[in-house]
């Protein structure tokens, strides 16, 4: 199914969590309402609450719960963008101005935590313990992952081992949450690691893309700038590729770039990316993550909601934006 199809069959869907999203965004802090409209009405794909939602309706779920569920996982996505922005000094998000560069980091940092904070009162209200205990260790283990990353930052030796383990821990748990609290929302438990597994493979299979994409994309398509990873000197799997196959000038050129960080070489560096296949090495990895996503859904009963999951796993890789 392809993603125009997918949103079209959560939209009225999609408007409910919109309304609580809105709803749950108040405060009577002026700087905390226009930053946090600022970042949440921006034009984001909204990806992980459809996966909340697409799991829940896969399993016949007819409530409500769902959609503060939603909310909850988008609140948690925004609240570690604007962390993430302020870490890795990006200026373009979704094809605007990033809020750290708007109103600063200190506000970014605090907003974030109020988008936090207020996730977990959400949470909190509805009370379920296995709902809590999800997402707890979920922004725990994504807090663990960021700062993995910035122990491998302007380290070339960093293996493709360590490199999976940064984007499980930062990417992919938040997936793995998303759907996994769908089937706990439609109190499924014989579904809930098949879809706990699904959201973990495709999290990682979108995390490879994304890092794809910072070197083959362009700004004005993914909306953010294109070399972000290499200013700050992330040895990303394009760039371990290149390392791990390419000739004696490439894998010096590609070591000091990492440990300088910086755009300098970018055009160099894209040139070697190029001529290692790095970019298609990348994604013939997250294509195999995306597959493992898909397969493990075969447990579950036929609908279109099942489709839309793994079409979701499939824009993941073909995505350009
Ligand atoms: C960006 O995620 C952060 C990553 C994990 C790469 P998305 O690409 O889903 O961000 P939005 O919400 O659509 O802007
Ligand atoms: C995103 O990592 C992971 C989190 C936000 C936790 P990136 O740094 O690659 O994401 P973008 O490219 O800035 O969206
Ligand atoms: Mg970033
Ligand atoms: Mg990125």
């Amino acid at each position: 199914m392809e993603i125009q199809e997918i949103k079209q069959l959560v939209a009225n869907d999609m408007a409910a969590v919109n309304n609580v999203i809105e709803t749950q965004l108040h405060t009577d802090v002026e700087l905390i309402d226009q930053l946090s409209h600022y970042i949440i009405n921006s034009g984001g794909k909204r990806l992980r609450p459809m996966i909340v939602l697409l799991s829940a309706n896969a399993l016949g779920y007819q409530g409500k719960q769902h959609f503060d569920l939603a909310a909850i996982i988008e609140f948690i996505h925004t609240a570690t963008l604007l962390h993430d922005d302020v870490v890795d000094a990006s200026d373009l998000r979704r094809g605007k101005t990033t809020a750290n560069h708007i109103w600063g980091n200190e506000a970014s940092v605090l907003v974030g935590d109020f988008l936090y904070s207020r996730a977990f009162e959400m949470m909190v209200h509805i009370g379920k313990m296995s709902i809590m205990d999800i997402l707890a260790s979920t922004t725990n283990t994504i807090a663990e992952g960021e700062v993995l990353q910035l122990l491998n930052r302007n380290n070339p030796k960093t293996t493709e081992q360590q490199y999976l383990e940064v984007i499980r821990r930062k990417t992919a748990k938040l997936f793995e949450a998303g759907a996994e609290l769908g089937a706990i929302c439609a109190d499924n438990d014989k579904q809930r690691t098949s879809l706990a597994l699904y959201g973990l493979n495709l999290g990682n299979a979108f995390q490879l893309v994304d890092d794809a994409l910072d070197y083959s994309s362009d700004a004005d398509e993914i909306g953010k700038n294109i070399g972000d990873d290499l200013a700050e000197g992330k040895p990303t799997l394009p760039l371990i590729h290149v390392m791990k196959t390419g000739n004696a000038a490439q894998v010096q050129l590609i070591e000091e770039a990492i440990e300088n960080g910086g755009l300098d070489k970018i055009n160099d560096v894209k040139q070697a990316i190029e001529e290692t296949g790095a970019i298609q090495y990348t994604i013939e990895q997250a294509r195999f993550y995306a597959q493992e996503a898909i397969s493990t859904l075969s447990s579950i009963a036929d609908s279109d909601h099942k489709a839309a999951l793994a079409g979701i796993a499939e824009f993941s890789v073909e995505r350009t934006y």
